[in-house]
């Protein structure tokens, strides 16, 4: 019979998960397909009985469920637990649902497979600490990066953040600027740079070191404000497409077992976002 798996979340409908997705079942000859289904907040609970009833074999949770589906699963996956989060359910053999996190793990692969595995002595900088920041830390921790620093626009959630994750610093945005230079890994987690938020950046990029990595989560638009700065500076630069990418592409491992081609996921999903060359 055919499987199914869908998204959930409000808004939806400009989700790109669906058509990865698709196209992964269709390139590995799947008899599979996967929906975006619109869930708002009042309806989570229902929505769920409803995908049980419906022989669902998994799906994706975006915003703004993440944090709300926790209680409604049986299980959580350790990673699930650590980042309070959960992007991945899979429905076991007995139908128990398990919650899982792929959100960190995509970031630390999409960044190995863009600029290489030999990063884990660079100096990191994260810049938020909210649901995000929290998943790449522990992430990143995980992968055995051994030295992460957070700023954020309020510090007390930076310092909050640094005592989970354990030993690593937490600085103000101002201090972050002037130590800019020290840095060799920056990692930009708030919405800032997305197409609805505000055009500013989080923080100013004077100081930094032309041969930094610098990061966003954000891939729409493929090209942040921030990263544009910052590849004016010199310094390499990396999209969140990658992990967006590769954050599905560990959620559709799980439901599967099948691993799907990222690199070229990643080439079709950046000519459908308007190209590499987009704002610049
Ligand atoms: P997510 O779960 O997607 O990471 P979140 O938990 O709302 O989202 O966290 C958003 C992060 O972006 C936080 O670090 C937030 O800073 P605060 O802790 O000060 O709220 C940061 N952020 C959001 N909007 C911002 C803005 N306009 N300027 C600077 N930082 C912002």
């Amino acid at each position: 019979m055919k499987k199914w798996y869908a998204v959930i979340g409000d808004p939806i409908s400009h989700s790109l998960s669906p058509q990865m997705h698709s196209k992964w079942f269709e390139a590995l000859n799947m008899n599979a397909t996967y929906i975006p289904i619109h869930v708002p907040k009042e309806q989570l609970h229902q929505s769920i009985n409803a995908l049980r009833l419906l022989g669902v074999s998994g799906w994706n949770v975006t915003i703004p469920h993440k944090e709300t589906i926790i209680p409604l699963l049986d299980r959580l996956s350790e990673s699930a637990k650590w980042m309070g989060a959960v992007n991945t359910v899979v429905v076991e053999k007995d139908g128990t649902l398990t919650g899982h996190n792929t959100d960190g793990e995509g970031f630390v692969s999409s960044l190995e497979e863009m600029v290489g595995h030999h990063l884990k002595e660079l100096q990191v900088l994260i810049i938020g600490a909210g649901g995000a920041a929290r998943g790449i830390a522990f992430s990143l921790k995980a992968a055995g990066y051994e030295s992460i620093s957070f700023t954020n626009r309020t510090l007390t959630t930076a310092e909050k953040l640094v005592k989970e994750v354990g030993g690593y610093k937490a600085l103000t945005i101002q201090s972050a600027e002037e130590s800019l230079n020290d840095f060799q890994l920056i990692i930009q987690t708030t919405p800032l740079g997305m197409k609805s938020a505000e055009n500013i950046l989080p923080i100013s990029l004077d100081l930094l070191n032309p041969s930094a990595i610098v990061a966003d989560i954000v891939y729409n638009p493929l090209l942040t404000p921030f990263l544009l700065q910052a590849e004016k500076k010199g310094a390499k630069i990396v999209n969140g497409l990658g992990m967006f990418v590769h954050q599905g592409a560990l959620s559709f491992k799980m439901w599967t077992t099948e691993q799907p081609d990222t690199e070229q996921t990643v080439e079709e999903l950046t000519r459908i976002l308007g190209g590499p060359y987009v704002n610049r």
